[in-house]
């Protein structure tokens, strides 16, 4: 089974009615989907900024960046079309598209977001689309980051579920600071690499700015 097969087996199942949000996403809480939320939006300034979130799934960063009155042009993607319905159902004056970012050239991924092929975001977030375990994550990673990362003009701001010396359940990777650190900086030496993993015991941060 590929990759985004394996993901929508996942996901799809979880969309039942009166599921929470958190829950059908596979966040273990409203509260920790929140937090990495908040560590997102404040590694960037966003306001007035584009922002392209990949794995959008329900349209719940959208929600947060209202309610916190952070404005932005906002553009979700996600591979589940279900929870792309849901979103865009919540906020229709929103972009939900269903592309699969990896996928292609960043050209052909910009025009499927609907912008011009020249034309990136200012920022682009990634909250736990890489969280499953797919069986080849540290092999697919140069690959997602560098992908997310010429969709981004300015920053890409993206986190992992972490690997910090626990016992885990073999649906989800683990991801190691320390490497994903030492591979952003072989993969983007020109930027700057910030890493923040203080704020829950399973999660860390890696930001990724351009050089002005
Ligand atoms: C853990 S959920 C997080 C959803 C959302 N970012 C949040 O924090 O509320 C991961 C999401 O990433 C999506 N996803 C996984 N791989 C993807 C890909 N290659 N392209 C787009 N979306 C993807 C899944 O379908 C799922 O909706």
């Amino acid at each position: 089974m590929n990759p985004a097969d394996k993901i929508r087996r996942h996901y799809r199942p979880r969309i039942v009615p009166g599921r929470a949000n958190h829950d059908i996403l596979d966040w273990a809480a409203a509260e920790t989907q929140e937090t990495r939320f908040d560590v997102l939006t404040h590694s960037v300034d966003l306001q007035d900024k584009s922002l392209l979130d990949v794995g959008c799934g329900l349209g719940d960063l959208c929600t947060f960046l209202l309610r916190k009155q952070i404005h932005v042009d906002y553009c979700g993607a996600d591979i589940v079309e279900e929870m792309l319905q849901r979103a865009a159902e919540l906020h229709p004056s929103r972009t939900f598209a269903c592309v699969d970012v990896f996928s292609g050239p960043s050209e052909e991924v910009l025009v499927a977001l609907g912008r011009k092929s020249d034309q990136p975001f200012d920022v682009v977030f990634c909250s736990g689309t890489l969280n499953l375990n797919l069986g080849n994550n540290m092999e697919f990673l140069p690959r997602s980051l560098r992908a997310m990362y010429e969709l981004a003009s300015e920053t890409l701001v993206v986190n992992f579920l972490a690997n910090k010396g626990y016992c885990s359940d073999p649906t989800y990777f683990n991801y190691s600071v320390h490497i994903v650190h030492k591979l952003a900086r072989n993969l983007f030496p020109e930027a700057t690499i910030d890493i923040r993993d203080d704020y829950l015991h399973n999660d860390f941060t890696l930001a990724i700015r351009r050089e002005k």
